[in-house]
């Protein structure tokens, strides 16, 4: 809870994806406002037969998030003799259940759910078959959530992983400021309750006595930054306490829960040559909405 204690109070996004915090935010993929689910998804459908040829045959596929493990089929359905299929989530159960259906669905792919925080240090299973080559696959824009440098970080332990190998990733794009403001601004109120299940994640699992009725949903894109920031905003003064800490609170002030970077193509290249990627492949949509890259760890 180091976070709140700060002058400028925040929490980390990674704290979302509790069990709960999942389902909300597959509910937000839904959303009619939420673009980058079904554009991503649109164009995987569109261009599987050219990204399938450049992943080739027998690749070991490691996804990091893999949430419900739903995108990942397109791919196995394509794939020529996958080597298998490595699904690494912090969410344990909802991890279980999918990795269980992908399993009972693919027979003879072998699948290895991996428990853990991603962006730590953790041990990947070693496939007893032959392995073509690794290549991660890292879609939904998560690496938006990352500020600069740890988005960096990230895709050089990603390079290290899979030498010799690359990374399919999904990058969401700079557009108009109005689609990006309705998508994390939904008329049904999920990704608010998204964003507040923070606080009620807080209240179950460290006894705090956050009120939820009292914090408010608040997104904005800062151009100057290319950036979503949603936070969390006291509607009065107030005092919030987690276990023997006191945490007070001006009306107004926020709670910063989540960054959202949106990257121009030739900006994400940039990230990725920094981490040690070249760009072979990049796929958008139409209106340039998303985009599905491959990378080539170099
Ligand atoms: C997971 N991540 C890419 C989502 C995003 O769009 O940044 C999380 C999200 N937050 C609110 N809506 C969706």
């Amino acid at each position: 809870m180091q976070g709140l204690q700060d002058a400028k109070k925040e929490l980390l996004s990674k704290y979302f994806y509790d069990d709960i915090g999942s389902q909300l935010f597959e509910q937000i993929c839904l959303l009619d406002e939420y673009y980058p689910t079904r554009t991503e998804l649109g164009i995987m459908q569109e261009y599987i037969p050219e990204i399938v040829s450049l992943l080739g045959p027998g690749c070991m596929l490691i996804e990091y998030g893999s949430g419900s493990s739903t995108k990942i089929r397109m791919l196995l359905d394509a794939l020529h003799n996958p080597a298998g299929y490595v699904a690494i989530d912090i969410a344990k159960e909802h991890l279980q259940r999918s990795a269980a259906s992908l399993a009972a669905a693919y027979p003879g792919l072998a699948v290895f759910p991996v428990c853990a925080d991603y962006t730590s240090d953790f041990t990947l299973p070693t496939s007893s078959g032959p392995v073509s080559k690794r290549v991660a696959y890292f879609p939904g824009s998560t690496i938006g959530n990352f500020d600069r440098e740890p988005a960096i970080r990230f895709l050089q332990q990603i390079a290290k992983t899979c030498k010799g190998g690359g990374l399919l990733i999904g990058v969401d794009l700079k557009k108009d400021f109005n689609i990006l403001h309705r998508a994390y601004n939904d008329t049904q109120g999920v990704t608010a309750r998204f964003n507040l299940h923070l606080l009620e994640r807080i209240n179950q699992e460290l006894e705090a006595d956050f009120q939820l009725d009292q914090f408010g949903h608040y997104a904005f894109y800062n151009p100057g930054q290319s950036r979503i920031e949603m936070h969390l905003v006291s509607l009065k003064p107030q005092v919030v306490h987690i276990e023997e800490s006191e945490f007070s609170f001006k009306l107004g002030e926020s709670i910063w829960t989540e960054s959202s970077y949106k990257y121009t193509p030739a900006e994400f290249a940039q990230l990725a040559v920094c981490a040690g990627f070249a760009i072979e492949h990049v796929w958008t949509d139409a209106q340039q909405l998303f985009s599905v890259q491959y990378l080539k760890v170099v």
